[in-house]
């Protein structure tokens, strides 16, 4: 068994890019922008956002921070969408999820400028992604075909069971997977809560992507000898033996599965750190204008 270390995978990926970030400005070039809004007090955001604001900072970028209190209308979140669009400094933006009861997401996901949607929910981007044109995909999937992709795991041909169907993690990870293209080439099954046989089809999967948010539910028994794991699952569970009063707990039951397999990733430590570096990588490519020909 081998563990996919995302957290070593993450800290390269930032060095590569902190490298070519230091060449463009080397050459008076542009330095990649991104801003992000966050709307409220909620912790896991806070903590989020902070990762992100640090990972700019790591990677030589600009960063800003727009925040509102969760009194804010939707049309005062709005007006900020709009001038992030039309400021030519910021290359790319994000809109921290969720958002409070009276705002609709949808309609501030739809309010950015595709171009500058460096989080991947864009319609466009979303629809671009399936087939297969050059667009933001968003955070999670991309960081796990980058995972395969760095640990050479071969997914062609090979049978992958994604477990939830999510419009962040479960479809667009089920799509990549089953792209013409390396990582892909993959027969996709994409298992949920409403399916019958989900036992059977893991235990034909020669890979598993587990985004259920359902903490341990991959058991031994539902796995086959050999199968790739990727646990997407964060869900803060009540701890007495850690300081925060909760442990982060995956959506595989780590030390029954984790025997069985080639290769799996721990939580934390594996998809997670990938997350934000797929945005980072996102937004040196809005910077670069790499996504959209015009
Ligand atoms: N909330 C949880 N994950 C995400 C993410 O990837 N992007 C944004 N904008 N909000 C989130």
């Amino acid at each position: 068994m081998q563990l996919i270390d995302g957290k070593e995978i993450a800290r390269q990926i930032k060095a590569e890019i902190a490298e070519e970030v230091a060449l463009i400005k080397s050459k008076g070039g542009k330095i990649p922008h991104l801003a992000a809004i966050l709307v409220g007090h909620d912790g896991g955001s806070e903590t989020y956002v902070a990762h992100k604001v640090k990972a700019c900072e790591e990677c030589g970028f600009k960063s800003t921070l727009v925040r509102f209190e969760d009194t804010v209308s939707e049309e005062e979140l709005l007006n900020k969408i709009e001038e992030l669009n039309n400021d030519t400094d910021i290359d790319g933006f994000i809109v921290q999820l969720p958002l409070p009861g009276h705002i609709s997401e949808q309609k501030i996901i739809e309010a950015i400028d595709y171009r500058k949607d460096v989080d991947g929910f864009h319609p466009i981007n979303v629809g671009r992604m399936s087939i297969g044109l050059p667009c933001f995909v968003s955070a999670t999937p991309a960081g796990i075909m980058e995972l395969l992709k760095r640990y050479d795991i071969d997914t062609a041909g090979k049978h992958c069971v994604v477990l939830g169907r999510s419009n962040i993690v479960g479809k667009p990870v089920a799509t990549l997977m089953m792209q013409k293209a390396n990582p892909g080439n993959a027969t996709v099954t994409v298992c949920h809560s409403r399916s019958n046989n989900l036992k059977e089809m893991c235990l034909q999967a020669d890979i598993i992507i587990a985004a259920l948010g359902h903490p341990n539910f991959l058991k031994a028994d539902m796995v086959k000898k050999g199968v790739v794991v990727i646990d997407v699952g964060t869900t803060r569970v009540p701890s007495d033996k850690t300081k925060s009063g909760f442990k982060l707990t995956g959506d595989v039951f780590f030390e029954e599965v984790a025997p069985l397999c080639s290769y799996i990733t721990p939580v934390p430590g594996g998809v997670g750190p990938m997350t934000i570096v797929s945005l980072m990588k996102n937004t040196l490519l809005a910077s670069k204008k790499e996504i959209y020909i015009y």
